[in-house]
């Protein structure tokens, strides 16, 4: 499903060059749920954004089913973003003008659905995450958790091929970060869902099937777990 063979990132900070990402290869099949984790500094970002087709890459090749997709120009790479790829971020990014509901269907705007499909998708959803009792609430009558599911359910709404997690419970204590974990092993081994979950702590790395960890910009493959992920 995605294919990452040899990429690297440099920036150029004035006259000198600094190489982010030194030749990452990383190959994620259908179905599969991989932490990346590493230190502050390390590159996680930057990959990230890459794979999220947020950035390009300065050399390597990145394919998402088959087609190359590193080099596009922004109105392809977002096109394919906005169809293979759901987002979770640290804050939630929620918009605070729109209820959980309203908030999970944005991303169906620009597809040719009718009012009263989106919202039967949206609600779906929602059940999925366990909120199907807050779709009228804003996001600052749910707590930081309840947050997070809504958007996770936003993630899932479009039917993505993959689910790009940076940080999703950097901002949750234990308790709930580790609620917010159980969701997406129950997505994973229930519904395929797809996960990539970028943390820098170790505890919740080290729960999903696949663990891979980064160290100055370099990508090392730590275990795959037999038969499962939970801790
Ligand atoms: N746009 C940029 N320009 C220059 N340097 C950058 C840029 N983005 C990130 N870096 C540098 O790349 C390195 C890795 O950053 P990042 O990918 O954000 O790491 P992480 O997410 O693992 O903390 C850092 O040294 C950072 O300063
Ligand atoms: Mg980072």
């Amino acid at each position: 499903m995605l294919s990452l063979n040899n990429i690297r990132k440099a920036y150029r900070i004035g006259p000198t060059e600094v190489e982010v990402l030194k030749g990452v290869t990383l190959d994620v099949a259908n179905g599969e749920m991989i932490s990346i984790s590493g230190p502050s500094g390390c590159g996680k970002s930057t990959l990230m954004n890459i794979i999220g087709l947020l950035d390009r890459p300065t050399s390597g090749s990145y394919a998402i089913d088959g087609a190359e997709v590193a080099y596009g120009d922004d109105d392809a790479l977002s096109g394919v973003r906005n169809r293979s790829i759901g987002f979770v971020f640290q804050q939630y990014h929620l918009l605070a003008k729109l209820t959980a509901l309203e908030n999970v269907t944005l991303p169906l705007v620009y597809r040719n659905e009718t009012q009263a499909a989106m919202e039967a998708r949206g609600m779906e959803m929602l059940r999925q995450v366990g909120m199907g009792a807050r779709g009228h609430h804003r996001p600052s009558e749910l707590s930081g958790g309840q947050q997070q599911r809504v958007a996770i359910a936003r993630a899932l709404v479009g039917q993505p091929t993959l689910i790009l997690a940076d940080e999703p419970t950097g901002a949750l204590d234990t308790q709930v970060g580790q609620e917010i974990m159980a969701l997406f092993h129950e997505l994973n081994t229930e519904q395929g869902i797809t996960l990539a979950i970028i943390t820098h702590d170790p505890r919740i790395a080290r729960q999903c099937k696949r663990v891979a960890e980064m160290h100055e910009g370099v990508l090392k493959e730590q275990f795959v777990r037999e038969g499962g992920g939970h801790p």
